[in-house]
């Protein structure tokens, strides 16, 4: 078993930690904009102008099932969805505003959809929702609102209530929580740090739990949907917690008492999270696939997200790289699912990234840089009974030697030391994997 314990939260997330991968959906108004889903706030566009897109929404191309078809093919087990961005627009059908996605030319529930689908295919269905809102009147002008220019900011801030701001979120996720089924996750987005440095008010202030009401909020989630998992971002802890577009070198730690804490990193094909036609910052799939392990490696999950285009339809760039995990994991995701941080006596040779399953008796070995004929595993002697390549289960041969000799034809090796005989043609694997049975 497993030696490492995670820090107790309110919901279960067994079943989360067990399948590490999953599928995030940006999708939106600022889809149609196709220059970042912060368009809105960066341009400072007004919301009667942004309020326009509505009139072009029209995803003709927009298949659910195809989209689930994409996470399980590339081995996600979940999915988290933009029902609300911070844009403010619902891709549900709610009884609290018009701006939602049945008042466009598309008309329906594309939530409803997206959920049925998403089931189908035997996946794990996730709701993200804005905790910002830059078109709700209520809502007040900070740092980031596409107002902040105004000249009288202030004084409209005096005419907005967060309190009603925080009702309004209450009445739209009971409707979430209610309408469509069980939900697995939810993911609430984010608490708005102030600018301290500013001497203008209104970016000065930041948000967090208190203005958000995040207690009642949370409250209501879990009554609701009791076997829900949350993440942390209302400002207060809750199931996970969510390091964005950076690979941490560690398992994040609880701040205050050192316990490990759940962990999910988000990330990204290109940058952004919505569609952006220009952008040229695709990462290739070795460093996605090498993202996927070295994340299950400090025992933590992986959201990859897509922004499908405002037809519908996940474009080629992002299918290719979806092809690309779906292609490995069909051979080698049994070093991810069921899997975590590998024990502390396993020390990771050179060039490679360790994974360990559960119940700790299989050794994962990620040939990250593949080595020329041996790889030598200081402490492994001794330890492992039987040993192959992942994806084709060929046998690897080691030598080991616990007594300290010299093997002539391998290399010299120390008292402990474990070789494996790699074969010096590379198997056309994007990262080849060794499995160690362990004894
Ligand atoms: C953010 C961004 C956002 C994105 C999210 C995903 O904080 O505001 O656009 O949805 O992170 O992690």
């Amino acid at each position: 078993m497993s030696s490492y314990q995670r820090k107790q939260s309110p919901g279960n997330t067994d079943w989360f930690v067990n399948d590490r991968f999953g599928m995030f959906i940006h999708f939106g108004l600022y889809s149609l904009a196709a220059r970042h889903e912060w368009v809105m706030s960066k341009e400072a566009v007004p919301e009667e102008k942004y309020k326009r897109y509505t009139k072009y929404f029209d995803p003709d191309m927009f298949n659910a099932d195809e989209w689930a078809q994409y996470a399980e093919n590339a081995g996600m087990k979940y999915a988290v969805l933009t029902t609300r961005h911070h844009e403010g627009f619902a891709l549900f059908d709610t009884k609290y505003s018009d701006y939602k996605i049945t008042n466009t030319p598309f008309g329906r529930d594309l939530v409803k959809e997206y959920c049925d689908a998403f089931r189908a295919h035997g996946l794990k269905v996730g709701f993200y929702y804005s905790l910002l809102d830059w078109q709700h009147p209520d809502y007040t002008i900070d740092r980031f609102h596409p107002r902040r220019f105004d000249a009288d900011a202030v004084e409209q801030n005096e005419k907005r209530d967060m309190h009603k701001y925080a009702e309004y979120m209450r009445n739209q996720l009971r409707e979430l929580m209610t309408n469509y089924g069980k939900i697995d996750i939810l993911w609430l987005d984010f608490s708005v740090k102030g600018d301290e440095n500013s001497d203008n008010p209104v970016k000065r202030k930041g948000k967090g739990p208190e203005d958000w009401e995040a207690e009642k909020l949370l409250a209501l989630v879990r009554e609701l949907q009791p076997g829900i998992i949350i993440n942390h971002r209302t400002g207060i802890e809750q199931d996970f917690s969510t390091p964005e577009q950076y690979q941490p070198d560690a398992w994040p730690r609880d701040e205050k008492t050192g316990e490990l804490l759940t962990w999910e990193t988000c990330q990204t094909f290109s940058g952004s999270w919505g569609y952006y036609r220009d952008e040229q910052t695709w990462k290739t799939p070795q460093m996605l696939i090498e993202m996927l392990i070295k994340t299950v490696s400090l025992g933590g999950n992986l959201i990859m997200n897509v922004g499908p285009c405002a037809r519908g339809y996940i474009d080629k760039r992002a299918t290719d790289m979806l092809d690309a995990y779906g292609k490995w994991m069909k051979y080698n995701s049994r070093s991810i699912y069921g899997c975590t941080m590998a024990e502390p006596e396993f020390v990771a040779p050179f060039g490679t990234l360790l994974t360990q399953s559960n119940d700790g008796k299989r050794l994962y070995i990620h040939l990250v840089s593949y080595p020329f004929k041996s790889l030598k595993f200081t402490g492994l002697a001794g330890k492992v009974e039987y040993a192959q390549f992942l994806h084709d289960a060929s046998e690897i041969l080691f030598t080991e030697d616990a007594h300290g000799a010299t093997d002539h034809l391998t290399m010299s090796q120390g008292v402990g030391d474990l070789v494996f005989d790699i074969p010096v043609v590379r198997p056309d694997v994007t990262v080849p994997v060794i499995e160690v049975f362990l004894k």
